[in-house]
């Protein structure tokens, strides 16, 4: 009975990953352009966060966008928006807007998604969920120090206020097919 189930699940794993490929072969290609500038962001931001947040706060607003840039290239563009941003500069392209906003509506939304921007072109994004490590600077309670750095470099920060868990925002990416 059992050795009869095998081919069966061999055929079905087949069949997956055959589907995935054939049905979204884009999802790959923006996952894959997002994983350099997901772990060069991580990166600056725990090197900034060992010299202590205030420090780090600096690198956040110098490095992100240095970092999106260097790998805006042959004709890929990438960044992070939210819908409550801190830096007014962050506020993405215009295809990312309804996605940010079904993230933000329905938690069952929140998967990566792949779209078709415009001839020729393709978009990805993927959410981005706040962690622990996040609310030293977006949390509930800052300490004085960060309060005051926040203000004076972002006047208008709405990025503000949030718990682990919480959507901050998403990652974006758009490139040639
Ligand atoms: C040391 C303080 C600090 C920490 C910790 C921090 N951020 Fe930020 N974050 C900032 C600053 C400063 C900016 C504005 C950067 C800029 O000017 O582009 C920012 C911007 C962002 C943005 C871009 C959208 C916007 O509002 O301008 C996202 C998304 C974001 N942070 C997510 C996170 C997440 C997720 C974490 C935890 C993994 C995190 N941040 C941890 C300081 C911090």
């Amino acid at each position: 009975m059992k050795m009869q189930r095998i081919p069966m699940l061999v055929f079905l794993v087949a069949l997956a990953i055959v589907g995935v490929r054939a049905g979204e072969p884009a999802l790959g290609t923006g996952a894959q352009l997002l994983a350099p500038f997901k772990r060069d962001l991580q990166q600056a931001l725990k090197a900034g966060l060992g010299e202590g947040p205030e420090a780090a706060i600096n690198v956040c607003k110098l490095e992100a966008p240095t970092i999106a840039d260097a790998l805006s290239i042959d004709g890929v563009r990438m960044g992070r928006t939210s819908q409550r941003l801190r830096n007014p500069a962050n506020g993405g392209p215009e295809w990312v807007a309804p996605i940010l906003q079904s993230y933000s509506l329905n938690a069952a939304e929140r998967q990566p998604r792949t779209v078709s921007i415009a001839s020729g072109r393709s978009g990805y994004v993927e959410p981005i969920m706040v962690q622990p490590i996040c609310l030293t600077c977006h949390g509930e309670r800052l300490s004085p120090a960060v309060s005051s750095q926040l203000r004076t470099a972002y006047p208008q920060d709405r990025a503000t206020g949030y718990k682990v868990g919480d959507l901050r925002g998403v990652f974006w990416v758009e490139f040639p097919n």
